[in-house]
Parts: structure tokens; sequence; C-alpha cells
């Protein structure tokens, strides 16, 4: 794969546009095609006194992440007090606007449908880590999380490099979701009859697991354990520099994010009609694999 064959490379300067008729069409083919939207051009501005937040030290003790869900008033970074907590929350939430007004600038279609989600900062290094297999994300996967069903919605992720020292965060980008499931989900096993309304009922997923959800975090865990496909998959080499924004659909998208640091993070998700071309969502690539209704 060569990479105009994952990427889709535009011009874009203003998180809120306005953008042109073109590259709102290249922007809404290509991420729902599955490659990754990149936009070189479209620096996340930090104010020289929100730098010294972007420390790694700023997530506390072992952790990795800070977290923001939509309309809390402070972030989840255990080493900061409460006002600096505030602070940090409020560039975090500056950045899930400019996300919001990206994606609908770039797919006006979305507007009214997108639901704003999670909102992360990722400070620390990923690489020299360790990890068990599950949960390394410097192997291929797509998204999927076993407390948040998603019954068939889509996760669309925005992400924006703000390295003050430079540093590239490096992907890998993998095959077309259709020919990976092709290859993993005859392997998945069928959930335990009654599963979903038990995890339910005890709080260990947020609303019931569909037959998709159960596919896909099959698919999640095939994949990574895999360690020949991890060897030998196809695997296309990005680097996303400092100042670099990027957007997909990461449930979608079979990606590795192998180093880098100081990554933002806005998740959103959209219901599948809300596509312009819902035919080429995970859910109804299984749909058409397995023959079976999956939401
Ligand atoms: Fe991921």
């Amino acid at each position: 794969m060569s990479t105009s064959d994952v990427l889709e490379t535009l011009a874009v300067a203003d998180w809120s546009g306005p953008f042109s008729p073109e590259v709102q069409a290249r922007a809404a083919d290509a991420l729902e095609a599955g490659k990754v939207v990149v936009l070189p051009g479209l620096e996340f501005d930090v104010d020289p006194c929100e730098t010294p937040f972007l420390d790694p030290s700023v997530a506390g003790g072992d952790r990795k992440n800070i977290s923001l869900d939509p309309g809390a008033a402070t972030c989840d970074a255990v080493a900061l007090d409460p006002a600096q907590s505030e602070r940090l929350a409020a560039l975090m939430r500056r950045f899930a606007d400019h996300s919001e007004a990206l994606v609908e600038g770039l797919i006006p279609a979305y507007r009214g449908h997108l639901e704003r989600a999670r909102t992360s900062f990722r400070p620390v290094e990923i690489a020299g880590r360790h990890y068990s297999p599950r949960h390394d994300d410097r192997r291929l996967h797509i998204d999927a999380f076993p407390t948040r069903p998603m019954r068939g919605k889509r996760i669309l992720r925005v992400f924006t490099n703000v390295a003050r020292d430079g540093a590239a965060r490096d992907w890998r980008v993998g095959e077309p979701f259709e020919a990976y499931a092709r290859t993993f989900a005859p392997k998945v096993k069928p959930a335990i009859p009654g599963s979903a309304w038990v995890m339910s009922s005890l709080g260990l997923t947020k609303g019931r697991r569909s037959e998709y959800d159960t596919l896909m975090l099959g698919l999640h865990d095939a994949g990574k354990l895999d360690e020949t496909y991890q060897a030998d998959a196809p695997k296309t080499p990005v680097a996303f520099a400092a100042g670099t924004t990027w957007l997909c659909f990461t449930d979608q998208v079979l990606h590795a994010a192998l180093s880098g640091h100081s990554a933002l993070e806005q998740t959103f998700h959209l219901p599948v009609d809300a596509m312009l071309k819902p035919d080429r969502s995970p859910l109804r690539v299984l749909e058409r694999i397995t023959g079976e209704s999956l939401a």
C-alpha cells in the first residue's frame, strides 16, 4: 500500500472554515472510505501560559492519559490542583470545540448527528512502555471498547500533535477494513447467551452489547494477539509532524501508534445512517460478511 492509499492530505488552515466544496467532498469521501485525513497546516494553538500543562508529569503517577468528559468542569489530571485542572480542562474543551467545528465544516451532513464523547490528552511518550498485547495500541488494531457498546455507531476521532520539542507521532496504517474483517471474523466466538444483559445489569458495560460489539471486540483482540499478522500484515508508516491535525474513523482504519507524545484526541460518535454512504460502515460490511443483522 502506498501512502496515497491510506492518507488524504488537505490544505486546511482554519478550524472553522469555510471550506470549499472540493475540500468538503474529498474529506467526506476519504473518511468514509477508511482513509486518514491529514491537515498539515492546521495547528492547535497552546497559549504560552498553558505550556506547563503539557508536561508528562501532569498525568500523575503511572497514568498515561488525561480525560475530560463532555460537560465536565475539570479533567482527571490527579497531579494538578483544582484550579490548574480547570485550566487544563479549558484547553481540552477548546480543542473539543475546534474539532467539532472542523468536522461539521468539512462534512456539513454530519451536523446535528455528531455526539461529542470524551476528550483525551496523551502527554506521555508511547515508545518504550510495557503493555499486555491486548492493551498495546502499538499493534495494528481497530478501536472497540469493552465497556462502551456502540451497536453499530461510528467512532470518529480528531487528533492533533502539540509536542513542544517537535516530536512526530508515528503510526502504521494497515489494510482496508473489509479485508481484515474477512480474515478474522470467522475466528470470533459468539457471545454467551444472556451475557450482554448480565454485563449491562451489573454496570460493566454502558448499555447492552449487540452482536456487532461482540464481533468488533473479537476483531480487535484477534488481530492484536496474532503475532504472525502483526509481523507480516501490510502496513504503511505515517509520521504526523508536530503542528499537524488528522482525523479518521478509528473503528474502520487499522492503526498502530508507535511513538510520540503530547497528542490531543477528540472522540465523536455518529449514527451509521448519518453517513453519506452507510454501506461503507463496519456494521454494513460485517452484515454482508455474516449475512446477519448485527446492530
Ligand atoms: Fe486505537
